[in-house]
């Protein structure tokens, strides 16, 4: 299968974010609490979300004072997180910016506590791309910082189903192209950080549960 129309993927989010105010629901992800009290233990001040969508996750942070960079490549889903984040008044604790992080991240080296993204390194990225990110990440982060992430995992019904784009991403019914991981391959891929966590938990959403990794590095 090919990339083509494999910039349709940013295309696709914009025009579901537009469709639906609450995507993923108006409330934080639990994914979200659960990294919220690694942050609290770590004493992490400054995040870096990758892929933050309509923003759910975001305003949790922000609202505990922590100071959150919250980049997605979808316009319209970072409008409106900006929109929201104002409306609660969190935006001097919010800043937006809108990346293709396969580009880069663009901050300076050594300037986060923590990188964080719920569903993010399970999208269209090739392993390559996702490689040159997690590098990315351990250049922004401060030494000890920690990189917490979710995938779709191998356990997930919608894994091997659907159209195949190419190494282990398949394309669902949705429109989504999906990249599922292994324990195997998030090990592999963890080059240059210690792994503290992998550990599965289950996503229930509307029409079937997702099987998802939690996985949890910090910058070796
Ligand atoms: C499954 S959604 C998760 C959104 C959010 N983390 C949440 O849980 O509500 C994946 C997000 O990643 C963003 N995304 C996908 N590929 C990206 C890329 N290459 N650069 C930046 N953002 C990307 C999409 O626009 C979308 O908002």
């Amino acid at each position: 299968m090919g990339r083509e129309g494999a910039s349709d993927q940013r295309d696709h989010w914009d025009r579901v974010f537009e469709g639906a105010e609450d995507y993923f629901g108006p409330e934080p992800s639990e994914f979200g609490w659960r990294a919220l009290e690694m942050f609290r233990a770590a004493g992490a001040k400054d995040i870096l979300e990758m892929g933050c969508g309509q923003g759910r996750d975001t305003w949790l942070f922000a609202r505990e004072g922590m100071r959150v960079i919250a980049l997605d490549y979808s316009e319209s889903g970072v409008c409106q997180m900006r929109r929201r984040a104002c409306q609660m008044c969190l935006d001097p604790n919010v800043s937006c910016v809108v990346q293709d992080v396969r580009a880069g991240i663009p901050l300076p080296d050594s300037c986060v506590d923590a990188v964080y993204s719920h569903m993010f390194f399970t999208m269209e990225l090739w392993e390559k791309e996702i490689r040159y990110i997690l590098a990315e990440c351990l250049r922004v982060l401060r030494p000890g910082g920690l990189n917490i992430y979710t995938v779709r995992n191998d356990h997930d019904p919608h894994f091997k189903k659907g159209l195949h784009w190419g190494e282990d991403m398949w394309q669902s019914p949705t429109g989504f192209v999906v990249h599922f991981f292994s324990e195997d391959k998030i090990r592999r891929m963890a080059e240059g950080y210690q792994v503290l966590q992998v550990r599965e938990f289950d996503d229930p959403a509307k029409q079937y549960t997702r099987k998802l990794y939690e996985v949890v590095l910090r910058k070796a």
